[in-house]
């Protein structure tokens, strides 16, 4: 087995088995909707349909880029993007770049649009290599192996700084993405992986001619804390500590959906700790266009696609009885509802240069 394909394995069996999560909040349940005692609607009136990079979702849930490259992979991957198929929701895959450097693993990520035909589908790549080199070609061969929607490109800098061997290549790297954005004929996505996206990011990005951003913010996975397990069990002192140190590096995910999409006209994904359908609410009245969760899918997909379609169906019917409960008919109105901020994330609002009052008396 060859050394990607090992971390891989390793990162899946430590998101499972150890612990991974964050240890501070994304920010959300600092987060209140109002209730509306009339909300002028019937539950089933509710719609909570989206259109996404071209392609109709039943509601504005993707599941999360987890994995691809090993045969393990392929099973969770056809459970995932089975259930995506059923439900009508969106489905991104692992990094592709196992597939472009060893073409005999293409399969397991080809069987996602398999599985899921109609689906929303993104591809994956990080910005590390766009960095050592690859451009526009090793994108668009990620698009085309899985017939993409998208192409997400993942933007990881902690991650790479605390993994025992890793390539924290940043340099230039706007120039690349403008080189797969100008070079590839689906839109581009720019995705975090745990630590946030400030509006600084989000701004420059814009410029660059990107088409979404996913801001996979603090409050769920800590890959400060998936690398740290791993450091710990091959002996690498130093990366551990760091690991340690970093658990809770970034910017929460409520804060980020909010420097973002205030601060840009990018469609904007939430992700990085969202668990329930309340919380999926809250992310697309702060903003969001969409949402993505990870963790909670990987732990469904070894168990099957019943898992998953159970852990679907609840997300779904809780986001639905919410739109009901605060009388929003559609995302639209959903995006429009009144939100009221408190506490840590209204602090740290503010010191990025919003006014939570904002939020507070929006669509009042
Ligand atoms: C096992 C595992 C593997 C992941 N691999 C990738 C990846 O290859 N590319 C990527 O963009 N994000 C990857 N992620 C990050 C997730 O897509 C997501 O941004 C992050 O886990 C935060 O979401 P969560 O709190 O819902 O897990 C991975 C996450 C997990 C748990």
């Amino acid at each position: 087995m060859g050394g990607i394909e090992k971390r891989k394995q390793r990162h899946i069996r430590m998101s499972l088995e150890e612990d991974v999560q964050s240890d501070i909040g994304t920010g959300l349940d600092e987060v209140r909707l109002i209730h509306r005692a009339l909300p002028e609607m019937d539950l089933e009136d509710v719609n909570a349909g989206v259109e996404l990079f071209g392609r109709r979702l039943s509601a504005p849930l993707i599941i999360s880029a987890i994995t691809g490259g090993t045969e393990d992979a392929k099973e969770i991957n056809a459970a995932l993007a089975t259930a995506a198929e059923e439900f009508g929701i969106g489905i991104g895959v692992g990094s592709q770049r196992i597939a472009i450097e060893d073409p005999s693993t293409e399969h397991t990520f080809r069987v996602v649009r398999e599985r899921a035909p109609s689906a929303l589908v993104l591809g994956n790549l990080g910005c590390p290599q766009l960095s050592l080199g690859w451009g526009a070609a090793e994108a668009r061969r990620c698009v085309d192996m899985i017939g993409a929607d998208a192409l997400a490109i993942h933007m990881n800098p902690m991650q790479e700084a605390v993994q025992v061997g890793g390539e924290a290549r940043y340099r230039g790297i706007l120039s690349k993405v403008r080189e797969v954005v100008d070079g590839i004929d689906v839109p581009v996505v720019m995705k975090e992986t745990g630590c946030g996206v400030a509006l600084e990011e989000a701004v420059k990005l814009e410029e660059a001619g990107v088409d979404g951003l996913d801001v996979s913010g603090v409050g769920g996975t800590s890959w400060a804390a998936v690398e740290h397990h791993i450091a710990k069990e091959v002996g690498e002192r130093d990366q551990e500590d760091l690991g340690r140190a970093l658990w809770n590096w970034g910017i929460p995910t409520a804060v980020s959906i909010v420097e973002t999409s205030q601060s840009t006209r990018l469609k904007i994904i939430a992700s990085g700790g969202i668990r329930t359908g309340l919380e999926m609410a809250k992310a697309v009245a702060l903003g969001a266009d969409a949402v993505g969760m990870a963790g909670p899918f990987l732990k469904r997909a070894v168990e099957g696609p019943d898992a998953v379609r159970e852990h679907i169906r609840r997300v779904l019917l809780e986001f639905r009885t919410v739109m009901f409960l605060v009388g929003a008919r559609d995302i639209e109105e959903l995006k429009r509802v009144r939100v009221i901020i408190l506490g840590r994330t209204a602090e740290w609002l503010r010191i990025r240069g919003f006014d939570p009052e904002d939020y507070a008396l929006r669509g009042v």
